[in-house]
């Protein structure tokens, strides 16, 4: 469902199957020498979620992509495995718009968790300007996920990303702030064995 031109809502686009595979292995991820971190960000602020990047780092003291966590603990960022770059173009190719993946930020958030109003613009401004796609996947606890305009005080709307749904935001829609407001704590479905929600957010640089 297209809720602005060029960002869409895609629900219940994994089935049960693919969650709870995609849940297990956000988890192995996370668990790697270079996993889950929670990242401190410019002026010293923790944020209230953990971060693994996978294919390109996202620093969050400088806001740019690197192939180190040099912000962190100077690990080689692992790389973004072939399988979930071609997951990311098929929910692309479903809206109609294509991107070729390089890098995907994997956040994990508890009951407790949530991500302020931002944009994602720290991509190449060529990327940005062509309005190649953010896809972002969801597995886990549902979300309370605000889009609003390209002003920080336009109006905002909340969608509700439950596990499995898809989100693409490209074109006009590329740069609109977003952020996550609240977790619902015990909505993943019990299958999963998971708590707190896992979202894959798949970009360009
Ligand atoms: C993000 O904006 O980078 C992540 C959004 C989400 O967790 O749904
Ligand atoms: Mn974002």
């Amino acid at each position: 469902m297209e809720v602005f031109p060029g960002a869409f809502h895609l629900p219940g686009y994994l089935t049960l199957e693919e969650q709870i595979a995609l849940a297990r292995r956000c988890g192995t991820i996370g668990g790697e020498p270079a996993g889950f971190y929670t990242p401190t960000v410019r002026y010293g602020a923790r944020m209230r979620l953990q971060m693994v990047c996978l294919g390109l780092h996202w620093n969050a003291r400088t806001y740019k992509y690197e192939k180190v966590r040099s912000d962190y603990d100077g690990l080689p960022v692992q790389p973004l495995p072939d399988d979930l770059k071609a997951l990311a173009r098929r929910v692309a190719a479903e809206t109609g718009m294509e991107v070729s993946p390089d890098l995907c930020i994997l956040n994990s958030y508890t009951e407790e968790g949530r991500l302020g109003l931002h944009q994602d613009k720290d991509e190449r401004a060529e990327t940005i300007a062509a309005g190649y796609p953010v896809v972002s996947i969801s597995v886990g606890d549902s979300a309370k996920f605000r889009m609003g305009g390209t002003r920080r005080k336009d109006p905002l709307r909340t969608f509700i990303l439950r596990s499995g749904d898809a989100f693409v935001f490209g074109g006009p829609s590329r740069l609109r702030y977003h952020g996550v407001s609240g977790i619902l704590p015990g909505t993943a479905p019990p299958q999963l064995e998971i708590q707190g929600r896992f979202n894959l957010t798949f970009r360009q640089y």
